[in-house]
């Protein structure tokens, strides 16, 4: 898919396209929204850690020794913006389990419609770490980028976004805000509508995941 946004990756992948079409299907059930949402944050985590840097490690195989690949010491911190970011993050730290762990609670104050902070607490030294912060939907993006303005507060200078879904409004918000980071995300949709949800969507991500409504 083209586009124009230097600061988004779209995964192009027929199992993330297959996977995603399963959960935007309106009827698919609360089981398996969430199964399919921890299966592709696999995949999307795959891309969000494809340029790792890589040291050599010197290791004995049953035939010889060799310097084999390993993660070089960076650090990694996976920020989970609530509720719906624990949807991407379980999988994601499947993959990465030495990865510290970070949470951000934000709720949009009705009368100034400014996100406001209700929790917070994020691993220390974000400054020596890759910061990957997990949220499904990126929408107005408001919410995303006053998260990532947390997480620069407390040192974070390496940050990457991870979303399933992502609209235009959102990633240019998120481009204005923050264009040293990159998202990486399964789909960049048509638009939002005037509820402010993603078109053509999947709903509201947190509700699906967890059967609420
Ligand atoms: N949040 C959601 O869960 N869904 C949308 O479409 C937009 C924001």
């Amino acid at each position: 898919m083209s586009h124009d946004f230097p600061n988004l990756t779209v995964v192009n992948h027929p199992l993330v396209q297959h996977k995603l079409s399963l959960m935007r299907e309106k009827d698919t059930s609360t089981k398996s929204f969430r199964q399919l949402l921890h299966e592709i944050s696999q995949l999307l985590a795959y891309e969000v850690t494809r340029n790792l840097e890589l040291t050599t490690t010197k290791i004995e195989t049953p035939i010889c020794e060799m310097d084999a690949p390993t993660i070089a010491g960076k650090k990694l911190a996976l920020i989970s913006i609530l509720r719906a970011g624990n949807g991407l993050l379980d999988g994601v730290l499947e993959l990465i389990p030495s990865a510290r762990v970070g949470f951000v609670g934000l709720y949009r104050d009705e009368e100034t419609l400014q996100p406001v902070k209700y929790y917070y607490k994020v691993p220390d030294s974000l400054e020596d770490r890759l910061v990957i912060a997990v949220d499904p939907m990126l929408a107005t993006g408001n919410s995303s980028a006053a998260a990532i303005d947390m997480l620069k507060e407390s040192g974070a200078t390496n940050i990457r976004f991870l979303c399933l879904l992502a609209a235009p409004e959102g990633v240019k918000r998120m481009q204005e805000a923050h264009p040293d980071v990159q998202i990486v995300t399964a789909a960049l949709d048509s638009h939002l509508n005037e509820l402010g949800y993603i078109v053509p969507g999947l709903g509201d991500a947190g509700d699906r995941m967890f059967g609420t409504k």
